[in-house]
């Protein structure tokens, strides 16, 4: 596999974009092609067999299209899948979870971490497992917020109604007194400033995004994918439904970058 082939990143939909933002931003030089499955998120209340059913038909397009590695920007696909699809494929596949458990337990000073993400995230357990076996003193505080992800997808940003509903799902868990709240779904950092007015000052936001693309990275290099000396060619980006709307979303998300998405019929990749 060239080192000047394309990355590949994905999620239910737009909140991978996230991630795609700090990627652009640590390895300039690497053509990233995204895919978003609009016509299917949220993925957090659905099952193991499904999810990876899904990813796997998302990876199945992503390898068809050349990448040389692929970096699953989605906690609810890292969560629960993640491992099958690591087996499955022959290129190097990275989630999101490990990393951002990484930078919590890097961040936390009293040891008390609260971690919101979907329902299938939370259930899996993977934030507590990874953050005790960072540290078995750290006691970590979960919370399930389904409803954030279809919030994002609205673009329902900067509203009461968006307020009272972090209020409703976050005024409990702070009373644990945590002093670090990983944003566990790559959807949530798009709510951050209004988590982070609904917390408090106090409270240390850690988004995966950072530590996963420094990650990455180095799964790049370890494996000498690295592309060191090309300019990235355009990146891509795909969707399952929505693609003007989608345009539209990505383009704040990532400061007025203009693309242009293209649907792809995803179910034919199985
Ligand atoms: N953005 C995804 C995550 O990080 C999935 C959200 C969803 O589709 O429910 O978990």
């Amino acid at each position: 596999m060239s080192s000047i082939a394309p990355i590949g990143a994905f999620d239910s939909g737009m909140g991978g974009l996230t991630v795609v933002k700090e990627l652009m931003q640590q390895l300039p030089n690497e053509q990233i092609i995204y895919y978003g499955d609009t016509a299917r998120v949220p993925y957090g209340d659905k099952s193991k067999e499904t999810i990876l059913t899904y990813a796997r038909q998302i990876m199945n397009f992503l390898v068809d299209q050349g990448v040389k590695a692929i970096i699953v920007a989605c906690n609810t696909v890292s969560a629960v899948a993640l491992e099958d699809l690591k087996n499955e494929f022959d290129i190097p596949v990275i989630g999101v979870v490990k990393p951002g458990a990484k930078a919590a337990a890097e961040s936390t000073h009293t040891g008390r971490i609260g971690v919101i993400a979907t329902r299938a995230t939370i259930n899996s357990g993977i934030y507590r497992d990874f953050l005790c076996r960072t540290n078995p003193e750290i006691e970590v505080f979960q919370q399930a917020c389904p409803l954030f992800v279809p919030l994002v997808e609205e673009g329902w940003i900067d509203n009461e109604i968006t307020d009272m509903i972090i209020h409703r799902y976050l005024d409990d868990l702070v009373k644990n007194n945590i002093d670090s709240l990983v944003l566990g779904c790559t959807h949530y950092p798009l709510l951050r400033d209004r988590i982070q007015l609904a917390v408090g000052d106090g409270i240390t936001l850690v988004n995966p995004a950072f530590e996963t693309s420094r990650e990455f990275k180095y799964v790049l290099e370890e494996n000498g994918l690295l592309n060191e000396n090309e300019a990235a060619a355009p990146h891509r980006f795909y969707v399952s439904d929505g693609a003007a709307r989608f345009a539209d979303f990505a383009a704040r998300i990532l400061n007025g970058y203009t693309l242009t998405p293209e649907s792809v019929t995803i179910h034919a990749f199985d």
